[in-house]
């Protein structure tokens, strides 16, 4: 774990350039704006170790998969989100001399990530082998305005001499992905071109067909005057730029403004890929770096109006909390409803930048309580628009109806390729179905179901249906040969969550049913033909509902992870030296599926998902048994124990849980962070204070709050959007108030007595 970063409420702040730590900078500082995204890498020459990585969402491309043993049903190709143009370059040269952080000596070197107005920033003085110094500053955004737009203002000061400083700012498209299976570049030329002060290039993949243009426009300006220079013109394959000098005495600051627009096939069409660039670039060049700087820190106050939260007394805990925030919102915006959320963002190439149940499973609460409804809403119909993908991968597999949502997707087709998770972690299908039930009941929006929701649901419940068997010497239905969310086991028999919520799916999907042929009988009607739907079928649904196996140990009457988990030893985690862990770094894999320790939440998870269907007792004895037993070497673990933990009145666990998920990439926790950020479970963190400490639920139509102060908070504030009302909850170990910020007024629950809270007005209770 490295802690080098500087505590601050609104900002990301690492003081001193240690190169060692600048992978991880590189992830933790990087910026986007759901459309695109960029890892913090250095706009001048860097010869250290580094990543580079620029996003374009929904880029990827196809590459074919890499396996020892090919198994039948192998998906053919592994999606991944490519690094794309590197737009953000400018060499400097200093007589001649390159500036490269890596070769000369870096002073008073500060990065700052504002959260707050949505920028990257960098200052420092490069002292150069023969002596001379020169202070750099830089600031450059992603603009959340302007989706096509990113910006950079880079200012060079000589600080004992005076000399010739020479910039080549450039778009390259000749870059490649670290994680390419046969190291192969992924990108072609298509057109390039370059005059004085522009540049554009226009790349595409080897295979898909993606575009993607940038255009470039720069000036220059020496103390605050506009410079008219000539440039050299630089070109050579998939790369374009200028060379530039000016003359530059010391003291006399010169900066450079880049503007880029890039633009991609997904959103215009080929042939007019390079106009659209130029005129989004146009519009961004004319309207100036102050400007778009501060209409980007004005939508950033806005996004803040509606997701920020406030922890007062423990600045760690609030900078590590809005960071997640930021993370979260710079990936997904959920205006267009192609794009999804990858575990990483656009913080790294692990993971491929594709499609898991972290969305459904983590993710879907915070944009259902922090951005209006419609968002959520892309998110689900993301996968209704999947669903004949997922319906081809059931038959795949060999199932004669049904539809299996993959594990890993870009476009819907199965991306993952070891057959213990891509044929048997089938749980995932549950989550998708899981996903409807959370939106409806969070929002309110029946109307889905008969649009979307119920093809989908009924779907799954489909292939739920045969992937169970029958097994008449015991008059029961199991389920053989499957992983659990815990992949610290793999093809175990009645894996009690994938039971449990295979069979929540058939009897969610058959309340749908019958809530639509209650409710809208002409839409029941015509879905009912559209599936072809026999009584047959929800005849056998009900029957697999009643006559499921689920495994149980009855002396300490809890829900057993999965048949054979009692034959193992059952050692807990606090028992076991230190030093083998994490066991995924020290043990072998062979080991570590032997052993009874459970990587993130199973059992667990069923349990918080059913949460209503529980009660208490029954929560606690589940708890109390698996929890020692886990190692939390997921990072989407620990937030639904600290949910869990808070809802059993286990304050300090839940605190201890908290901890570990909040402040997992600023503090490197995993010793990971360097591939990226943990994205998804960012969104856990949320929940871990807004459902954890918050205590938020809905059940029938009312929002339910039951917060508590936590750890050494003196007190903490957080907003949630619910059915048209933003609510901003403030808790304090005294009292609770909660605000209604809109005119719409709201039913909640606030430690267990109703309240209404009219338009504008709040309700306060002592605690
Ligand atoms: C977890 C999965 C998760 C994936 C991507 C794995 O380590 O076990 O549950 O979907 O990471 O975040």
């Amino acid at each position: 774990m490295k802690q080098y970063l500087k505590l601050d409420e609104w900002s990301i702040i690492e003081e001193g350039f240690d190169p060692h730590n600048h992978e991880i900078s590189e992830s933790v500082f990087s910026i986007g704006n759901g459309f695109m995204g960029q890892r913090a890498n250095f706009e001048e020459q860097y010869s250290g170790s580094s990543l580079q990585g620029s996003y374009m969402a929904g880029v990827y491309y196809p590459d074919k998969t890499r396996v020892g043993w090919w198994k039948n049903g192998y998906p053919e190709y592994f999606a991944k989100v490519l690094n794309s143009t590197n737009w953000i370059g400018i060499d400097v040269d200093v007589n001649g001399t390159s500036l490269d952080l890596a070769k000369c000596t870096v002073k008073d070197f500060v990065r700052v990530l504002n959260m707050k107005e949505g920028y990257l920033s960098r200052s420092f003085t490069a002292v150069m082998e023969d002596g001379k110094e020169l202070k750099i500053e830089s600031v450059r955004f992603v603009s959340i305005v302007r989706h096509e737009i990113g910006s950079i203002r880079y200012s060079v000061t000589p600080l004992n001499f005076s000399g010739e400083l020479t910039f080549t700012p450039y778009l390259d498209g000749d870059v490649k992905n670290k994680d390419s299976n046969y190291d192969e570049k992924f990108w072609l030329e298509v057109f390039k071109e370059a005059g004085q002060g522009t540049g554009a290039l226009t790349i595409k993949t080897k295979k898909l067909d993606f575009h993607v243009t940038s255009a470039m426009f720069y000036e220059i300006l020496k103390n605050g005057e506009k410079l008219n220079l000539d440039a050299e013109i630089i070109e050579r394959e998939k790369f374009v730029g200028n060379r530039v000098s000016v003359q530059a005495n010391e003291g006399e600051e010169v900066s450079l403004y880049k503007y880029v627009a890039n633009v991609t096939s997904r959103n215009h069409g080929l042939g007019q890929l390079v106009e659209a660039a130029r005129e989004v670039l146009n519009t961004a060049v004319q309207a100036g770096f102050n400007a778009l700087l501060s209409e980007q820190a004005t939508a950033w106050c806005d996004k803040w109006k509606e997701s920020d939260i406030v922890i007062e007394g423990d600045v760690a805990a609030q900078q590590a909390i809005r960071f997640n925030i930021f993370q979260l919102n710079q990936t997904y915006s959920g205006e267009d409803d192609r794009l999804n959320i990858g575990p990483k963002g656009f913080t790294g190439e692990k993971y491929g930048g594709s499609t898991y149940w972290d969305t459904e499973a983590y993710c879907l609460p915070f944009y259902l309580s922090t951005a209006d409804s419609s968002i959520s809403r892309n998110l689900l119909i993301y996968r209704y628009k999947h669903l004949e993908k997922a319906k081809e991968n059931a038959k795949k597999l060999g199932f004669t109806k049904g539809a299996l949502y993959p594990m890993v997707t870009m476009n819907g087709e199965e991306c993952h390729n070891e057959w213990e998770i891509t044929f048997e972690e089938i749980h995932r299908n549950g989550a998708i179905a899981y996903a409807i039930y959370n939106y409806v009941n969070y929002t309110g929006d029946f109307a889905y179901l008969g649009q979307y929701g119920l093809e989908v649901l009924a779907e799954i419940s489909r292939f739920w249906e045969q992937r169970v068997n029958y097994v008449p010497a015991k008059d029961q239905y199991v389920m053989l040969g499957v992983t659990g969310p815990n992949e610290y086991e793999n093809n175990v028999n009645n894996n009690w969550y994938t039971n449990r919520i295979a069979c929540w799916t058939m009897e969610y999907t058959l309340d749908v049913l019958n809530y639509l042929e209650q409710n809208e009988p002409e839409r029941y009607t015509e879905l009912v033909g559209k599936l072809n739907l026999q009584e047959e079928e929800t005849t056998k649904w009900q029957d697999i509902i009643n006559k499921m196996y689920y495994p149980v140990d009855t002396e300490r009457d809890i829900f057993l992870q999965q048949d054979g988990f009692l034959d193992k030893e059952l050692v807990q985690v606090k028992d076991l030296d230190p030093k083998h862990l994490p066991l995924n770094q020290n043990w072998s894999w062979d080991r570590i599926l032997r052993s009874v320790y459970i990587k993130q939440a199973d059992v667990l998870q069923g349990l918080f998902f059913l949460g209503d269907r529980y009660d208490l007792d029954t929560k606690k004895r589940n708890f109390d048994f698996y929890e020692p037993f886990t190692v939390h070497e997921s990072s989407l673990s620990p937030c639904v124990h600290s949910i869990l933990a808070c809802e059993l009145g286990y304050q300090e666990k839940a605190y201890e849980m908290y901890l570990r998920t909040s402040r997992l990439d600023l503090d490197n926790y995993n010793n990971d962070t360097e591939d990226g950020c943990h994205t998804t479970s960012m969104a856990g963190t949320w929940m871990s204070v807004v459902h954890g400490f918050g205590g938020l639920r809905v059940k029938d139509g009312v929002l339910h709050l039951n917060p508590f102060v936590p750890g050494h908070w003196t007190s903490f504030s957080f907003k949630v959007m619910f059915r048209g009302s933003r609510l901003k909850v403030n808790v304090t170990d005294k009292e609770i108030i909660v605000l209604n910020e809109t005119d719409i007024p709201a039913a909640i629950s606030l430690n267990g007595k109703e309240h209404t809270i009219s338009g504008m007005g709040d309700v306060k209770v002592a605690r």
